[in-house]
């Protein structure tokens, strides 16, 4: 049985004791896993080298810690309830028996195409509970699986599938989102004719439109799992063999491809996931997430199934057919954890009361959130309309990077405080340095956020550029692991954070590089250059605003001009990277040495007009003025 500490006296116990003999700690925590072969060491690590390697010489397999360890009590317990888009189709339901039959064809699916241990698998599917097999059944052989969000463009899926070095695809014909249907087929296609690496694609059928099948290539899902048999010996694996990989957007316009490895990220994402939402057997906990992205890869599928959990998943979107979705579910299921992210609440919050009407949320214990800072508004309206007062709210930081939760309340143990994430977890030792990397010791201090020691669910490397990953986190501050976040230590110790510091911006909970959107906008033939910052978005959290230069479009059509720079977003990213505002400049502000000055387009998007501190190092100190009337007078032609 994974430990679950029980009160405040107990965190503060385990806490020193993870701090003070962190291999212990974890040493007994591992224990309650089931390996085929126990570790040499607990960890080997050297931050310097970017190095970090938990439970060496340990062999195991993922899944039989999900499936042979929990058959004898949990066989017909459901692993997966699976709520469709549209509340009058069927929901699933997959115990963990069922749902082990189905990993394991699957797995000899992939191992009669050839897929071996070690081999890249892309994953492009909506929300449905093959995306959960399909990810399983790779980590059952020893495929690594790398999973891209079914929003994501053509050019963003085959750019990923080539860093991977995928050879095959799993995907749809369609997928439902609200009212729309997806046509991911037609961009699965896209996207594999300019990746050769791909030699075989899986279609699964999920809205049974017509789509073209290219022969020898592409084959059905349901074609592949008629022929195999239902058992699957699970391939050994090192605790340090990579389990899955999976891209995120940095400061620079190439994502990053973090890979996770086998041993440390189960322990990790079990540990976490019954101890933040104290878990209990018997409960349904409800992830919003899309498996896209890091949260529902570890607190959807692994953490909880690892945990022996029941786990909900949705298909569809908070919003439709009305604003009272996420509550019908949570009262059909009888939901008793329910994890979401701050841009849902606060959307959801802005539509009103009465989609909360005779919806029971009577099951609910415990409430999540995720990815984004919560503002206290919508913290205090999660906490007194759906948590009617008596759940906690556990605001958890962590990232793609992490693997897990690292700061944040364990549910009705640490006392909360609106918008704080309140105490690292067991073995998390945050630090805040200052520019100069000088640590601020003490309470009400704030600065960046570093962390001094290794964690077992922390990304081991940078898919084929480890010296991108030392660079990217353990250069600015040497000898401490540095998340890009800004971070306040309050007088009573407790953690706020206060967003990123980087070029990275955080808009309705997706992570998206500046750069990279600049990309996309300065590929459109007519733009000259661009900078992209992030600016105060009531619901998102953050919106993108773009300056983009483009001297050439014809005067009168700055209407058409917008209209194909967000279509370049759309085609080269995806929608959901589409910039809120566009405001076509003459110039941008930059220094002699020729970088864009963003700190004053961040003011200038955030609605600031003077203040702009030192600007005597700008070339065109003038253009700060034209920018500021420009943006004034189309938005008081905006609003009349
Ligand atoms: O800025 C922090 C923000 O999301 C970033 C990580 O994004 P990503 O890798 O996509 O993972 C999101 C889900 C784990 C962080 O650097 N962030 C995440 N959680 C919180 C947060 N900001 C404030 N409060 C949080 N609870």
């Amino acid at each position: 049985m994974i430990p679950k500490i029980s009160t405040l006296g107990g965190y503060i116990f385990e806490y020193q004791k993870s701090v003070s003999n962190p291999t212990g700690f974890w040493n007994n925590i591992a224990e309650s896993f089931y390996w085929r072969k126990k570790w040499s060491s607990v960890l080997e690590w050297d931050f310097l080298r970017g190095d970090a390697q938990w439970f060496k010489g340990a062999k195991l397999n993922l899944t039989e810690n999900i499936f042979e360890r929990h058959m004898f009590f949990r066989a017909n317990q459901p692993a997966l309830v699976w709520e469709p888009n549209d509340p009058d189709e069927a929901h699933r339901s997959l115990t963990y028996e069922e749902l082990f039959d189905e990993v394991n064809k699957f797995a000899n699916v992939l191992k009669s195409l050839g897929v071996l241990k070690g081999d890249r698998v892309a994953i492009y599917l909506p929300m449905v509970p093959e995306l959960v097999i399909a990810m399983l059944a790779c980590a059952r052989i020893g495929a690594i699986h790398s999973i891209i969000f079914a929003g994501f463009s053509a050019q963003s899926l085959s750019e990923r599938m080539i860093d991977a070095g995928a050879t095959i695809l799993i995907t749809s014909d369609g997928g439902y989102r609200g009212n729309k249907t997806i046509p991911i087929k037609a961009i699965a296609d896209e996207a594999m004719e300019n990746c050769q690496c791909v030699k075989t694609a899986i279609i699964l059928k999920r809205t049974g439109e017509e789509v073209a099948m290219q022969p020898g290539r592409d084959f059905w899902w349901s074609d592949l799992i008629a022929d195999v048999g239902i058992h699957c010996p699970a391939t050994e694996m090192d605790a340090e063999d990579p389990l899955f990989i999976l891209y995120t957007s940095g400061s620079t316009g190439k994502p990053k491809g973090l890979v996770h490895t086998t041993g440390g990220y189960m322990v990790y994402s079990a540990y976490t996931f019954k101890n933040v939402f104290q878990y209990g057997d018997g409960d349904i906990y409800f992830c919003s997430a899309d498996i896209g992205w890091i949260t529902g890869h570890t607190y959807l599928v692994y953490g909880p199934l690892l945990a022996g959990a029941t786990s909900l998943m949705f298909e569809g979107i908070p919003t439709w057919p009305d604003a009272g979705r996420f509550w019908d579910i949570i009262d059909k299921h009888q939901v008793n954890q329910f994890y979401t992210a701050p841009t849902a609440i606060r959307s959801l919050m802005a539509l009103g009361m009465e989609w909360l009407n005779n919806k029971d949320l009577s099951s609910l214990k415990v409430l999540g959130t995720v990815g984004e800072p919560i503002n206290e508004a919508a913290w205090h309206w999660y906490h007194d309309h759906i948590g009617k007062n008596r759940c906690p709210i556990v605001d958890t930081w962590w990232q793609t990077e992490t693997g897990g939760i690292m700061i944040s309340p364990m549910a009705g143990i640490t006392p909360t405080k609106p918008s704080y994430a309140t105490m690292p977890l067991m073995g998390i030792q945050p630090k805040i340095v200052n520019h100069e990397g000088k640590e601020l010791m003490g309470n009400s201090v704030e600065g960046n956020l570093c962390i001094a020691f290794p964690w077992p669910g922390m990304a081991r490397t940078i898919w084929k550029d480890h010296d991108r990953f030392i660079k990217t986190y353990f250069t600015a501050y040497p000898g401490l692991y540095f998340t890009g976040d800004g971070v306040k230590r309050d007088e009573d110790g407790y953690y706020r954070i206060l967003g990123r510091v980087d070029d990275v911006i955080n808009v309705s909970g997706h992570r998206l590089g500046t750069a990279e959107i600049e990309n996309a906008i300065n590929e459109h033939p007519l733009v000259d250059e661009s900078a992209v910052v992030g600016y105060p978005h009531a619901i998102k959290g953050q919106g993108i605003y773009a300056f983009v230069v483009c001297p050439q479009f014809s005067t009168g059509g700055e209407e058409g001009i917008k209209t194909s720079i967000q279509l370049a977003v759309t085609n080269m990213i995806g929608p959901f990277a589409k910039p809120d505002k566009i405001q076509i400049v003459n110039g941008l502000p930059k220094t002699r040495s020729g970088k864009i000055m963003r700190r004053i387009l961040m003011k200038i998007a955030a609605g600031q007009i003077d203040n702009f501190g030192d600007i005597t190092t700008l070339l065109n100190p003038e253009i700060i003025q034209t920018i500021i009337a420009d943006k004034n007078d189309s938005e008081s032609k905006a609003s009349n």
